[in-house]
């Protein structure tokens, strides 16, 4: 009986593994400069926390939820996003309470249960950042903006953000009458879905991707022309201050994302097709959500954030032409000639290995040549080498694998030299 990863999950193995360290690196430098710190919250949370928190009418919780029973009788559900696990969080700590904002960031897989495809997985890893405690646009455009840089710190190309405005508590009820009016006389050219969203939540239609429903959804009214005062000017500041820093966007006033609590700013970020003439793909997204922190029993307090997918980001640099920095790779590799040699390697790899350097040897037992060609293999910069000979004399030879370089060295100065010549 042979096994297979689950559907929808992959191995992420050694020479890949590599680049995300690498991207991860690059988060928490860039979460470093804008001063969000660290959370980790549990892989699973209660049902009823994303039922509440991302919504009941959103195609997450109606059809894409790992839910399942504990032996405790609780049903539980697999994270599918991460901002319901951290506002949770903030809540349950009463972080609300301290000085404000607060400023966090998470990396970590979420599941949901999707059709996998290229960029779409049931367990795929999420950078997010979560900001509460401010209602000032000066916030919605740093959220924004880290994540742009974040993009340009690891060398992705072509990203631009789609904003809008998805108004708030006074003005959305305005723009769902709206849409109530206008696609009620359409009710049965609708696909099955929209037709039972045209009761439950209107604003889902907008999300539509099937062709019968887009060509409906095209004329219908702007939220644009339901906004409220302090929407309009909300939208037009963040506006402002992208351009202050140069962030390339584009309002779409169809924008609405796929889960249910944002209160104005919504966006995505968007990569341009590279194969040329097809359509853009969303890498990560987010918005604001006014009421959610009320919601899961704190105070009223506001939170803006985004979730990029990571797969889909590591996708677009590897069909790039991007070259990759060279991960580390091995200071030194000891080969040991004879038993007495192998014996003194435990004790010199020991050291070397104490003093910061990365070393490896042979563990086959191998002879001169299979230990030379495994430290070529190993990347290895130097090799040492050791027989009874040299431990007699108390001296070892280097070898420089590129150059081919070699020198003798005494037993005592080998850390000290290779310390020096480490990169
Ligand atoms: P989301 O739009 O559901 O938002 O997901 C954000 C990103 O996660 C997507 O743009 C996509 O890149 C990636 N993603 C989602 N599903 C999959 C999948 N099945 N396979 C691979 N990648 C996927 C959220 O999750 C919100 N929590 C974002 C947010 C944070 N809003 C406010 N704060």
């Amino acid at each position: 009986m042979q096994f297979k990863v689950p559907r929808g999950t992959q191995d992420i193995l050694p020479g890949e593994v590599e680049m995300w360290q690498w991207i991860e690196d690059n988060i928490r430098k860039i979460c470093r400069q804008y001063h969000y710190a660290e959370i980790r919250t549990p892989m699973f949370e209660s049902t009823e926390l994303f039922k509440r928190g991302v919504g009941e009418t959103t195609d997450i919780v109606e059809k894409e939820m790992y839910t399942f029973e504990d032996r405790g009788g609780r049903s539980l559900t697999l994270r599918p996003e991460g901002t319901a696990p951290v506002v949770r969080s903030f809540v349950e700590h009463k972080t609300y309470g301290e000085p404000q904002p607060t400023k966090l960031y998470y990396v970590g897989p979420m599941y949901r249960y999707e059709r996998p495809q290229a960029g779409r997985q049931r367990q795929f890893h999420q950078f997010g950042v979560e900001l509460f405690g401010t209602y000032e646009p000066e916030s919605d455009a740093e959220v924004i903006t880290l994540g742009m840089d974040w993009f340009a710190a690891v060398g992705l190309e072509g990203v631009t953000v789609e904003i809008n405005s998805v108004g708030c508590t006074t003005c959305r009820p305005v723009h769902r009458a709206n849409l109530v009016d206008y696609f009620t006389p359409y009710q049965e050219q609708l696909c099955g879905d929209c037709q039972s969203r045209l009761t439950r939540n209107p604003l889902r239609i907008l999300d539509c991707k099937k062709e019968s429903c887009q060509a409906i959804i095209k004329d219908a009214p702007s939220i644009v022309e339901a906004w409220c005062e302090e929407c309009t000017t909300h939208f037009s500041q963040v506006k402002k201050e992208l351009e202050l820093v140069n962030v390339p966007y584009r309002h779409n006033d169809r924008l609405v994302r796929g889960l249910d609590y944002y209160t104005r700013t919504a966006f995505e970020y968007m990569l341009e097709n590279r194969q040329g003439g097809g359509q853009a793909s969303t890498i990560g997204g987010g918005g604001r959500y006014n009421g959610m922190v009320k919601e899961m029993g704190g105070p009223e307090m506001s939170g803006i954030g985004f979730g990029i997918g990571m797969e889909r980001v590591l996708l677009a640099l590897k069909t790039s032409e991007k070259e990759f920095p060279q991960m580390t790779t091995l200071d030194a590799y000891v080969v040991a000639l004879g038993e007495q040699a192998q014996e003194e390697t435990t004790r010199i790899l020991h050291e070397l290995r104490k003093a910061g350097l990365a070393v490896e040897r042979d563990l086959l037992n191998r002879k001169l040549k299979g230990q030379m060609k495994a430290a070529d293999r190993a990347g290895a910069r130097y090799v040492v080498i050791i027989g009874d000979e040299e431990i007699k004399n108390q001296r070892v030879r280097i070898k420089e694998l590129a150059s081919g370089e070699q020198s003798e060295v005494g037993l005592e100065e080998l850390t000290h030299i290779l310390k020096e010549k480490q990169i």
